[in-house]
């Protein structure tokens, strides 16, 4: 019989526990990078933004938790976000996914995930 596996984007990515450890790394290489730390220094709430970042990715690949904040057009809006914001933010996501050990397979699949959004994000 031919079973295929399949489990949920959040179980790979190690469920809240694991959302919550990849998305403080994410946060801090976005501080660590100097083409969009200012973006970040600036936010009067950077916990809180952390805390929405995470229920977001949980309830966007499949967890049961759901996400309080602002939806991405609204929370983009106005920052005039460029291409090389952008690719450097993807790019951040991916040290954060690899330094956590998620697999090749399934960091494509967040990339592929993140790069949909584009239109949500850039230059809204
Ligand atoms: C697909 C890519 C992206 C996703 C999924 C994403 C997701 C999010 C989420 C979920 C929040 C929290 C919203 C809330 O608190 O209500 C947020 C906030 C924020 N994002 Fe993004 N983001 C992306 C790309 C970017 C890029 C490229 C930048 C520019 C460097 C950026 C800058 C920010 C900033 C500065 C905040 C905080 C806004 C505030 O102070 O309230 N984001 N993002």
């Amino acid at each position: 019989m031919n079973q295929t596996a399949t489990t949920t984007l959040y179980e790979r990515l190690g469920r809240r526990d694991g959302i919550t450890r990849i998305t403080a790394d994410l946060m801090k290489n976005h501080l660590a990078n100097p083409l969009v730390n200012a973006r970040y220094m600036n936010s009067e709430n950077l916990e809180q933004i952390e805390r929405r970042v995470v229920e977001f990715f949980c309830a966007g690949t499949g967890g049961p938790e759901s996400y309080s904040g602002k939806d991405m057009v609204a929370t983009h809006k106005g920052m005039n976000i460029n291409e090389q914001e952008f690719m450097t933010v993807i790019d951040d996501a991916m040290d954060a996914l690899k330094k956590n050990n998620i697999d090749d397979a399934t960091c494509n699949e967040v990339l592929a995930v993140l790069w949909s959004m584009r239109r949500e994000v850039l230059r809204v």
